[in-house]
């Protein structure tokens, strides 16, 4: 062997490849990338050789990758709605949001929350461009583990329209509707009104509705309205209520039932005494769901508006 041909030595087998891309990573500066990048080699290669992914597959993967960038726009993350039907997006909310007994549980963000929903006073209407929905009032209180009302918690509601849109997927994209934020009054009480919601598919027009129709499985999601619900001193929470009734409960196309997050929308053949004060005519509904906010821990970090600000970021209007 000539002199320094040893050195020249590249690696061969397959685990050599792997030692070999972590050994290149070993020296990343910022220790929790250098965890993360030797975390996602070291399983990426590992899931590479159990399946034993074929040059034919690898291209596919690089075809669905490249036509999810293509999809995303102003108006749509082709990437969230890959991250949710994969179960990635529950994963990451239980890792990041374990809580008291008690506290109101979160569920995915989703791709749908737009900035700058309009302030609205108690049981402002935020379905008010939506003619043939059921009227509903949702009403309750946001409260703290120790029972304590929250005066002045604000809560940032949407929700789709009747027809199962959302406002940036319908006619007039650019206008909001189904938005609103509220506040808690000297009691911790707010009232909203709104429609049922109704259950509705995700998007499936692209590669997330080309994996789940292949994999034999459904885009639909349960009924539910979001709510992201923030006070000062507490720690915010991003979540949805679901309507009981469902039958998409036990197979939300993105996984983000929780049990506690279920409730009843009571229907009512004349409107109650509140509804009719605020106009309500014909048959409705109400719905109760009280919000229990952990206090914010000395070292807390957790800024629900963060995701809400970077989804935007993204171009979400
Ligand atoms: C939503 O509820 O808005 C949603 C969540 C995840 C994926 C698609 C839509
Ligand atoms: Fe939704």
């Amino acid at each position: 062997m000539p002199d320094g041909q040893d050195k020249l030595r590249r690696s061969t087998t397959e685990d050599d490849i792997t030692a070999a891309v972590l050994q290149r990573f070993a020296a990343t500066p910022d220790p929790r990338l250098r965890q993360i990048m030797l975390g996602l080699i070291k399983h990426l290669h590992e899931f590479v050789k159990e399946v034993e992914l074929t040059e034919a597959e690898w291209f596919q993967a690089i075809e669905i990758l490249t036509e999810a960038g293509k999809m995303c726009s102003d108006k749509r993350q082709e990437f969230i709605l890959f991250s949710d039907t994969l179960g990635v997006s529950m994963v990451v909310d239980l890792i990041g949001h374990r809580k008291p007994e008690g506290a109101t549980e979160s569920t995915v963000f989703g791709p749908f929350h737009r900035l700058g929903a309009p302030e609205m006073p108690p049981g402002g209407n935020i379905a008010h461009r939506d003619t043939v929905g059921i009227p509903a009032l949702v009403s309750g209180r946001v409260l703290d583990l120790d029972g304590k009302l929250i005066a002045n918690a604000e809560l940032d509601v949407w929700q789709t329209q009747s027809n199962g849109l959302y406002d940036a997927q319908d006619d007039n994209p650019n206008e909001l509707h189904m938005r609103g934020k509220f506040r808690t009054d000297g009691e911790g009480r707010y009232l909203v009104r709104s429609v049922v919601p109704v259950n509705y598919p995700i998007p499936s027009d692209g590669p997330v509705g080309a994996m789940l129709k292949a994999t034999g499985r459904h885009p639909w999601r349960p009924a539910h309205i979001h709510f992201v619900v923030t006070a000062n001193g507490y720690d915010g929470v991003t979540t949805h209520i679901f309507d009981r009734t469902d039958p998409y409960l036990e197979s939300d196309a993105v996984f983000a039932v929780k049990d506690s997050l279920i409730c009843d929308f009571v229907r009512h053949d004349q409107p109650t005494a509140q509804a009719a004060k605020l106009g309500i005519k014909g048959p409705m509904a109400t719905a109760h769901f009280d919000f229990v906010l952990k206090s914010a821990g000395a070292n807390a970090q957790l800024d629900v508006h963060d995701a809400q600000r970077r989804l935007a970021a993204l171009g979400a209007r």
